[in-house]
């Protein structure tokens, strides 16, 4: 059966994200405690896994040079230059450190540094979407509130000189987001929420009126697979699996949601993609609806 990756969504940029996106962060490998470090364990399913994305229509995959670094951004170079019809969508905003940190690299010099280094690494002329990350907090993924005037008027120069066709947004809050369309236009947000994590439900009403896709990371709870009885529950019913019920709750949540799981497998990468056509009846959606607040 053909999937349909629950359809399309159009931004006000006129950019047309595939519903289901693919992640790539965790196709990096991993060095003892350095996370998303160094080569992947099976570089041969890596590349099959991202050729059969694009090969089920996927036009968007989610990436970063400070995966790996520079490794992701290699595998995705090799199996999938020249990209037609595929996004590369990057993001700026850290480095790694020698112990695998992810410290925050904003300053508008070092963020010309990581479009220089990306456009390398990907071997484009011109980056189709850059995310500016800025978020941090204590858990390390949510927004902390601030001005970011000045680095993202930095990948807004970029933009201008060509070297980014379009921007967004990652870990950020409606303030920052304003803050950002004032400057030049978004094409996307890209925070994190699940089933259980919904800190954003206002966020994602509000960019729907504006056009902006927001696309959700973590869709099935990254380093920590969800846990949640009620989705235990939902998936038992429909006879599907826990992982399917979660990403199919995500695309019947909006129209302008997207998703990015991530998968180092072929066969967990296609399971992903027919998740998109599992229906989900009215009162698993109820159910579900309430977990997490
Ligand atoms: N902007 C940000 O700050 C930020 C932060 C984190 C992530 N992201 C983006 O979000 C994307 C998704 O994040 P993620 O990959 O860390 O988390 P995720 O998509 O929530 O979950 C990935 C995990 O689920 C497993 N998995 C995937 N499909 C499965 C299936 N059908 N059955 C069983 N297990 C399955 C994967 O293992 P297997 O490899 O074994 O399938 C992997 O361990 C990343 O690739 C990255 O691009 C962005």
């Amino acid at each position: 059966m053909t999937n349909t990756l629950g359809g399309t969504f159009a931004t006000a940029e006129g950019v047309s994200f595939t519903r289901s996106g693919y992640g790539a962060m965790q196709l990096a490998g991993s060095d003892g405690a350095r996370r998303v470090w160094g080569p992947p364990a099976d570089r041969g399913e890596a590349i099959r896994v991202l050729r059969a994305a694009v090969d089920a229509g996927v036009n968007h995959v989610d990436t970063a040079d400070f995966y790996g670094p520079h490794v992701t951004n290699e595998l995705i170079r090799e199996a999938l230059a020249p990209y037609d019809g595929v996004r590369i969508v990057t993001k700026v905003g850290s480095v790694r450190d020698a112990d695998g940190g992810w410290p925050a690299a904003r300053a508008p010099e070092q963020l010309r540094d990581q479009v220089e280094s990306n456009l390398r690494t990907l071997g484009v002329e011109a980056l189709d979407v850059v995310n500016l990350r800025v978020g941090g907090g204590p858990d390390g993924h949510s927004a902390v509130s601030g001005s970011i005037a000045e680095p993202f008027g930095a990948l807004a120069d970029l933009r201008e000189q060509g070297k980014i066709k379009h921007l967004g947004l990652s870990v950020v809050d409606g303030d920052q987001v304003a803050e950002a369309r004032s400057i030049a236009p978004l094409v996307t947000v890209q925070n994190w929420y699940n089933v259980a994590h919904r800190g954003d439900e206002g966020l994602i009403a509000v960019l729907g009126e504006q056009g902006i896709a927001y696309t959700a990371f973590w869709p099935l709870g990254g380093f920590s697979p969800l846990q949640s009885g009620v989705l235990d529950g939902v998936a038992q019913r429909l006879g599907a699996t826990t992982k399917a019920v979660a990403l199919s709750w995500l695309l019947h949540r909006a129209p302008n949601i997207v998703v990015i799981p991530g998968t180092s497998s072929v066969a967990h990468l296609r399971e992903n993609l027919a998740a998109a056509d599992l229906d989900l009846p009215a009162d698993a959606l109820a159910e579900l609806d309430r977990v997490g607040k």
